[in-house]
């Protein structure tokens, strides 16, 4: 990557940074760290965030989703910031989540339609896609909840016979 391409790429990313360097985020991430610092199953924090987020893009580019990256990173780095809220008060993660995304993506330069296409993913990250969001959305809302999963090594977990997770929602190969 030249110089140019660069620094486009990082103009092209601005509004991640601003989600990711957003306050309420940072005390989501903080906050769940410290709740999940005795957990054996996996854990959310930014490890789990990234992968998720390039997984995602690459399976937007596999599939031609023709998704904007900006969109795919700010829905992955969003899509777990409910845990800590939900360890707290027992609301599921994906309801809580979306309610706290939707504070921080109206703090920046997100359109009405992308704030909406990222909360029905976060919304949907669990399985629970909607099918009348819009055609878009829907595709965000598959690489979110594929990226999800696949992110997990479960075939190397030693939790894996308690883990919660059904069968088919584990990843036993390396690809
Ligand atoms: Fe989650
Ligand atoms: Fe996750």
């Amino acid at each position: 990557m030249t110089k140019e391409e660069k620094r486009a790429e990082i103009a092209r990313m601005k509004r991640v940074m601003d989600v990711f360097s957003d306050p309420e985020f940072t005390d989501c991430l903080n906050e769940t760290s410290e709740l999940e610092k005795d957990r054996v199953f996996c854990r959310h924090d930014l490890t789990h965030l990234k992968d998720t987020a390039r997984l995602a893009y690459i399976f937007s580019l596999e599939r031609n989703y023709g998704l904007d990256k900006d969109i795919v990173y700010t829905a992955a780095l969003l899509h777990d910031c409910g845990r800590a809220k939900e360890y707290k008060t027992g609301v599921s993660h994906d309801i809580a989540g979306a309610r706290i995304a939707r504070r921080i993506l109206e703090r920046y330069d997100f359109s009405v339609s992308e704030t909406e296409m990222i909360i029905a993913a976060i919304e949907g990250h669990r399985g629970n896609r909607k099918a009348d969001c819009g055609e878009k959305a829907y595709r965000l809302a598959k690489v979110l909840y594929d990226a999800d999963k696949l992110s997990r090594d479960c075939f190397l977990c030693k939790a894996s016979k308690d883990c919660n997770w059904s069968d088919e929602k584990k990843n036993m190969n390396l690809f």
